[in-house]
């Protein structure tokens, strides 16, 4: 078995990206195709990275970078490979590659019922900034509020 590795992603990880980001997110119904994941990963300020197990990948996450912030667009790991540490390596790669860019905090909106996102943005020493009431329209006609969450960056 491949020891996972952490690599950039590129176009030809997008239907792989697809598939995983559909099985992360089926039951809020937010669906991002092979195409939308391509046209993401063409653009100048989109940095992204996954954990592949061999040519298998487990996790991955995308970001914008805003001058001198890096939001978080997305993040997944794969439902069967989760509380392996994937997303906690991916945030710490994530600082190590933004650091010398001049990237000084990162941001992300999160549902206020994820608490398995929450649980590990908390963990690694994201804090609450905001939150946008109502953000999330799900298919069911509900919506939930988003937390804003930010980690100033510095070595983990
Ligand atoms: C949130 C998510 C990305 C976490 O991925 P993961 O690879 O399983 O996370 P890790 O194994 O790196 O977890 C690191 C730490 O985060 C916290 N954490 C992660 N999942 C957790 C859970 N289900 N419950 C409580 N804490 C959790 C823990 O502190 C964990 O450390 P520990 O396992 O040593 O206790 C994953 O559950 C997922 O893909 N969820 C669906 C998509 C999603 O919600 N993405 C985030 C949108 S903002």
């Amino acid at each position: 078995m491949d020891s996972p590795q952490i690599r950039p992603l590129g176009s030809e990880a997008a239907a792989q990206m697809a598939g995983l980001h559909k099985r992360a997110f089926e039951n809020i119904g937010q669906v991002w195709s092979c195409e939308d994941l391509e046209a993401l990963l063409s653009r100048v300020f989109t940095r992204g990275w996954g954990v592949f197990a061999g040519a298998r990948l487990r996790s991955f996450i995308l970001f914008q970078i805003l001058g001198d912030e890096a939001e978080i667009l997305t993040l997944a790991s794969d439902p069967e490979h989760r509380r392996s540490g994937h997303a906690r390596s991916l945030l710490e790669k994530s600082e190590k590659e933004f650091l010398p860019l001049g990237v000084n905090s990162l941001f992300l909106e999160v549902s206020s019922d994820n608490h398995p996102a929450i649980s590990l943005y908390s963990a690694m020493g994201f804090a609450q900034i905001g939150l946008r009431k109502n953000y999330y329209r799900m298919s069911n006609g509900e919506s939930t509020d988003a937390l804003v969450m930010q980690r100033k960056l510095m070595k983990f």
